[in-house]
């Protein structure tokens, strides 16, 4: 397994680590057996894996709960979770680090990150005083955030933090717009999430029509798909171009699909950690694989140019979910 260090001070982790919002059980991605979620955690232990990300939000608390009884006894595995802080005074706060501690079945959350900027800059240098507080006293262990965008890094960049997670796939790549930089510049860590743009381009789907319904909640999709939270036309001709151009250079080039979105990811000199969900333990070792794979500056190439459209259609708003951006 490849490692890096998180930010200028972070734990060594390693550039595949896995996500548990997949392991929610609930209308998104629908059911999956907790003893599956189990099976898939240790057997990317077994690989090399040493970092798992959660939050409470995911299945009402269930993803950070299966994390817990998949660790239990293991002290090598660093569990990051994260929490929104909008409307949230200090004392609620110190509740939720707590409640996810003990769904977790921890003394220490090892990276706690908050999971969207709000608007009120008050309101998150409070957020993140409670939090220094709470690393004080030995309840979190590093302190970073999650779709942070320039405006928002340059207000609380120096709150010594080591990692921005950011939405990073060959499908969503608007953070080169200059917030991975600047989280580079800072010293923070890149961890990319949804990496195969939640299964998008794992090669199951020849077209967009054929993504399921309830997962077409980004803004790739028209605001018709029930699922979408956004007002937005959506960017389906975009995607389409980008889904069949992708397809066929993973045909072409005989690299599987989620191995050549893994590896595109993982070869951006901006990005340390690619954050995947993987729902059973055959798909954990096909993106093991990934490390076995180079892609050269051809294939690359293509991959950017497939993607040109859809970038272009993005804008400069990072937030995959909503038109009215909530990342600054
Ligand atoms: N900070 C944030 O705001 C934020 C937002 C989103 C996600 N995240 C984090 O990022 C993590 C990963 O992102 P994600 O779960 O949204 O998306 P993802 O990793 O891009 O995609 C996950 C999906 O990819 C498919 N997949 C994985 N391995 C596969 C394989 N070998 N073959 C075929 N299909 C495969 C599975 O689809 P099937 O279920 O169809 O098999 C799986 O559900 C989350 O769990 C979460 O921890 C953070």
């Amino acid at each position: 397994m490849q490692m890096v260090r998180l930010g200028k001070q972070g734990p060594v982790v390693s550039r595949l680590s896995i996500g548990t919002w997949t392991f929610a059980g609930d209308a998104l991605w629908s059911s999956i057996e907790e003893k599956q979620c189990i099976e898939v955690i240790h057997a990317a232990m077994d690989a090399g894996v040493n970092l798992f990300d959660s939050a409470p939000n995911y299945g009402g608390g269930r993803s950070e709960r299966v994390l817990g009884l998949a660790l239990q006894g293991r002290q090598d595995a660093l569990v990051a979770t994260k929490f929104k802080v909008d409307g949230k005074s200090p004392a609620d706060l110190v509740r939720m680090v707590e409640e996810s501690l003990q769904r977790l079945g921890r003394e220490a959350i090892d990276l706690m990150q908050i999971h969207w900027p709000t608007e009120s800059k008050s309101e998150l240098d409070a957020a993140f005083d409670t939090l220094a507080d709470l690393r004080s006293a030995g309840k979190i262990r590093y302190l970073g955030v999650c779709n942070f965008g320039r405006r928002d890094l340059q207000d609380h960049g120096g709150r010594d933090l080591i990692s921005n997670q950011l939405p990073y796939s060959l499908m969503w790549r608007v953070v080169e717009n200059g917030i991975a930089e600047k989280s580079k510049a800072l010293g923070l860590g890149v961890i990319a999430y949804s990496p195969l743009q939640q299964g998008l381009l794992s090669g199951k789907y020849q077209s967009i029509a054929q993504f399921p319904e309830n997962r077409k909640q980004t803004r790739h999709f028209s605001s018709t798909w029930a699922a979408t939270r956004h007002k937005g036309p959506g960017m389906e001709a975009e995607t389409k171009i980008c889904l069949e151009g992708f397809n066929a250079i993973s045909f072409e080039t005989g690299i599987a699909p989620t191995n050549l979105a893994l590896a595109y990811v993982l070869q951006r000199p901006f990005i340390d950690v690619a954050l995947a969900g993987a729902r059973s333990v055959a798909q954990l070792e096909e993106l093991l694989k990934t490390f076995t794979v180079e892609l050269d500056e051809t294939v690359v190439n293509r991959l950017d140019m497939v993607s040109a459209s859809l970038l272009q259609a993005a804008g400069d708003n990072p937030d995959m979910y909503q038109t009215i951006g909530r990342v600054h």
